[in-house]
């Protein structure tokens, strides 16, 4: 049996939604809470994802205390971790992981795991991460399918990186929290999630400035306390309901945002004519009675347009006047999504790096697979404007990284749900 997730398109959506914490911040917050020497970590406002649940397995198995009183508090106490090897299957449920590589590297000068998994976007190398570890002073070794990472002491370095990794910036910042010295990240990606990262790290006792910037500097520290974190909410689901309301809804407004964060987007969406209202923490958005018209998109590293919200927009794009192209330069392989959105009637041209997209068009509801998490996400906008009913395959992807999707469309007016059916 196989869970497919399936909408009738054609309702008008209507309501509230309010958007949840980061992902991409939590699942960077919850190994960095291991940093603690004393007291315990409080996190709140963690989504409900299934990669929360992953990370929270991989604490578990290092035996690490977690409280969760409520999905979205999570209560980390790492007072009687051990720094185990972390063969744990759930390693390869997610890139994150790799945010253990950092963290136990600072705390512990030694770690053991397996290659990190996740969406496959086309190659993800981790290549700066491992030079960053290297230039504080740490060997690298692989060996079949997993790392050793370890160092006799860490030393603070300026690492200069050739492409500004949100994973790299993030891992490096952690394992340089100790290290002797000062630690220059130079051409640091400048993500409002390596702000929260820092920002926790921070309240434990860390002395990390620049984050934000293009240049982050670390003091190393002695030691890290527990603090308490309420995490920034996620952009990307922002943005993926903001393009949703765009496309389908009468009326809806979507909050508990930060507008600052996705400034990119809805200038986009401005200059294709969507009808909203930013106000200081949500977004309305009206109907815009089929008047889009087309727009150019490029996806480059915050400020810029994001690429996780370069798949969500290409839905909304094949309903605008005219020609549209997504140039996409983080990721040039993620355009599996438009394969999916051809099949429903997409008129999608693919040319290397990005995708020539022809509106508006009618779409049709058909089976469809998530490829990875955005593709997902943009399958259900597509099926949400499509007429009769789509059915979504992989849904895995999805629950890794929305909260609640279905639940959250539901009460906005879609018709939605989940099927098992035989495989
Ligand atoms: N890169 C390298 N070498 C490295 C690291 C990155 O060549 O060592 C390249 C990548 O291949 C890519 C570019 O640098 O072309 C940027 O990658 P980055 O390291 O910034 O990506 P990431 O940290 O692996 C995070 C998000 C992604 C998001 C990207 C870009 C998390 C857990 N993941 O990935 O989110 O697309 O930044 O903004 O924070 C998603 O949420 O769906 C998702 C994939």
């Amino acid at each position: 049996m196989e869970e497919v997730l399936k909408i009738r398109g054609g309702n008008k959506l209507k309501g509230s939604v309010r958007i949840s914490g980061s992902k991409n911040a939590t699942v960077a917050l919850i190994p960095a809470a291991i940093l603690a020497s004393t007291g315990p970590v409080a996190i709140v406002g963690a989504p409900d994802i299934s990669d929360v649940d992953s990370l929270a397995e991989l604490l578990r198995f290092l035996k690490v205390d977690v409280i969760q009183s409520s999905k979205e508090n999570i209560v980390i106490d790492p007072t009687h971790m051990e720094n185990i090897a972390l063969d744990h299957p759930a390693v390869q449920k997610l890139r994150a992981s790799y945010y253990f590589m950092g963290a136990l590297l600072g705390k512990y000068k030694n770690v053991r795991m397996k290659m990190p998994g996740g969406c496959y976007l086309g190659p993800r190398p981790i290549d700066l991460h491992l030079k960053g570890f290297e230039a504080l002073g740490a060997t690298v070794e692989y060996d079949r399918g997993s790392y050793h990472i370890f160092a006799e002491e860490l030393v603070g370095a300026k690492i200069f990186l050739d492409i500004s990794s949100v994973g790299a910036t993030i891992n490096i910042m952690m394992a340089a929290v100790f290290a002797k010295g000062r630690t220059l990240i130079e051409n640091a990606a400048k993500e409002p999630e390596i702000i929260d990262v820092a920002t926790m790290l921070n309240k434990m006792g860390a002395h990390i400035r620049g984050a934000g910037t293009n240049v982050i500097t670390i003091d190393g520290v002695e030691v890290l306390n527990g603090c308490f974190h309420e995490i920034i909410p996620d952009r990307v689901e922002a943005g993926t309901f903001i393009i949703m309301a765009a496309a389908a809804a009468e009326e809806m407004t979507v909050e508990n945002i930060i507008p600052q964060h996705l400034e990119s987007l809805l200038s986009k969406l401005q200059e294709m004519g969507v009808d909203m209202t930013v106000n200081v923490d949500n977004v309305v958005v009206r109907n815009h009675n089929g008047n889009l018209v087309g727009t150019d998109v490029q996806t480059l590293p915050y400020p810029g347009f994001a690429t996780d919200l370069q798949q969500p927009m290409t839905p909304l794009l094949t309903q605008a006047q005219g020609e549209s192209v997504i140039k996409e330069t983080i990721y040039v392989e993620r355009f599996k999504h438009c394969v999916e959105l051809q099949r429903m009637g997409a008129d999608i041209e693919m040319i290397p790096a990005s995708a020539i997209i022809n509106g508006p068009v009618k779409l049709y509801g058909d089976r469809v697979t998530a490829t990875d998490l955005r593709c997902g996400a943009s399958l259900v906008i597509a099926g949400l404007i499509a007429d009769g009913v789509t059915e979504i395959h992989d849904v895995y992807h999805i629950d890794r990284g929305y909260e609640n999707l279905d639940g959250k469309l539901k009460s906005l007016g879609a018709e939605i749900w989940r099927e098992n059916i035989d495989e």
